[in-house]
């Protein structure tokens, strides 16, 4: 196996943030995998799986092996007007999501965009702009790391919630997802409730006869409105998760603040946007030294240049501690910090 040592990690992590690896390895097939677990290195070390490193943070140099999942491919299987796509795991998610339109297979439309790749989806479900993850998922193959086989989980196996799954919960660091299959439709079912999107498609197509297309075109076109291109400005989307709170909670919270916006969760529980507390706070567009909150949208923070991880971290640690205080609320980190 080509592992290599002291691995600069800056283009691989949105962040872009300058820590290295000690040990690394791209793998571009299942048997590659399967040799390296092998491998003593792999054996002997910490390790972190990475696909895009568009939902990370490093604080410090990683003292173990990165395994960078490059496997890629497609198929696609018609059943009627059910289209199963199946996606390598280190296939581009964007790139997926293109190639879904382009074909007019409907479901992932809404998630254009959004940075990282397929085999990463299902381990935090994804979501953006009214779907997630679980809502066009089949199955998975992931690599039981003990065992060396092969497996499949199903949609209920994956135990799916918000911006959580199995996978980093009981099953965290067992596995390494090979492949996904996402079910898609023939026929276009249009998912336009999330904030503007029927605005934006009422104004641009006249005779209302919607397309996979448009939605995705729409969707982009908001998210290039509102979120930072790493590219431009290391950032990993969502900082926080947005978080989930008693009805009694927000009640007591709607006495001081009436115009707080929430969504239903079940019978006892909402989701409040983080961005709503952090912009109530007085975060949005503030910056510390190279650090800042995103000024479109405040639960992005943003590298401004060659901000340390733990800079970033320090930062984040501010904002939860401020709004435990002002609010009561607890905020928890969607970033996986390394
Ligand atoms: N808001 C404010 N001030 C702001 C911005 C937003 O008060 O400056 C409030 C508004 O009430 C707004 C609400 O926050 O209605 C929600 O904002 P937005 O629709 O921009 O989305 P979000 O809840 O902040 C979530 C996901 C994003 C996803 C968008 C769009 C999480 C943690 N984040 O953000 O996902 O793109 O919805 O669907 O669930 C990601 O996970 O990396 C990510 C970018």
């Amino acid at each position: 196996m080509n592992i290599e040592q002291n691995k600069p990690l800056k283009n691989l992590n949105t962040f872009g943030i300058a820590s290295v690896a000690k040990y690394y390895v791209a793998v571009d097939s299942e048997d590659k995998i399967k040799e390296l677990l092998n491998d003593p290195v792999f054996k002997n070390s910490k390790r972190i799986i990475l696909g895009g490193g568009s939902n990370v943070l490093f604080t410090k140099d990683f003292d173990g092996l990165v395994v960078h999942v490059l496997n890629k491919g497609k198929t696609v299987k018609e059943d009627g007007e059910l289209i199963y796509v199946n996606a390598k795991a280190g296939e581009i998610w964007t790139d997926f999501v293109e190639y879904c339109v382009e074909n007019n297979y409907c479901g992932v439309e809404n998630l254009v965009d959004i940075p990282g790749t397929v085999g990463a989806t299902p381990i935090q479900n994804v979501g953006a702009y009214g779907v997630e993850t679980k809502d066009v998922f089949h199955e998975l193959e992931a690599i039981n790391i003990q065992t060396r086989e092969i497996e499949k989980f199903t949609l209920t196996e994956c135990k799916f919630g918000y911006r959580d799954s199995i996978f980093k919960n009981e099953l965290k660091d067992k596995y390494i997802i090979t492949s996904v299959t996402y079910k898609l439709a023939s026929k276009p079912k249009l998912n336009t409730s999330y904030g503007d999107i029927q605005k934006k498609l009422e104004e641009r197509v006249k005779d209302k006869n919607y397309s996979i297309k448009d939605v995705y075109e729409i969707v982009s076109e908001i998210r290039g409105e509102k979120l930072p291109d790493p590219k431009d400005l290391g950032n990993a989307g969502s900082f926080f998760k947005n978080p989930i709170v008693s009805r009694d909670v927000l009640a007591s919270l709607q006495q001081k603040y009436p115009e707080i916006p929430s969504f239903d969760v079940d019978d006892q529980s909402v989701k409040i946007p983080a961005a709503w507390f952090l912009d109530n706070a007085g975060w949005k567009g503030k910056k510390t030294g190279n650090v800042g909150s995103y000024e479109k949208q405040p639960i992005i923070i943003v590298n401004f240049g060659n901000a340390a991880g733990d800079e970033i971290f320090a930062f984040s640690e501010e904002i939860i501690n401020d709004i435990k205080e002002k609010y009561g609320v607890q905020l928890e980190r969607e970033v996986n910090v390394y």
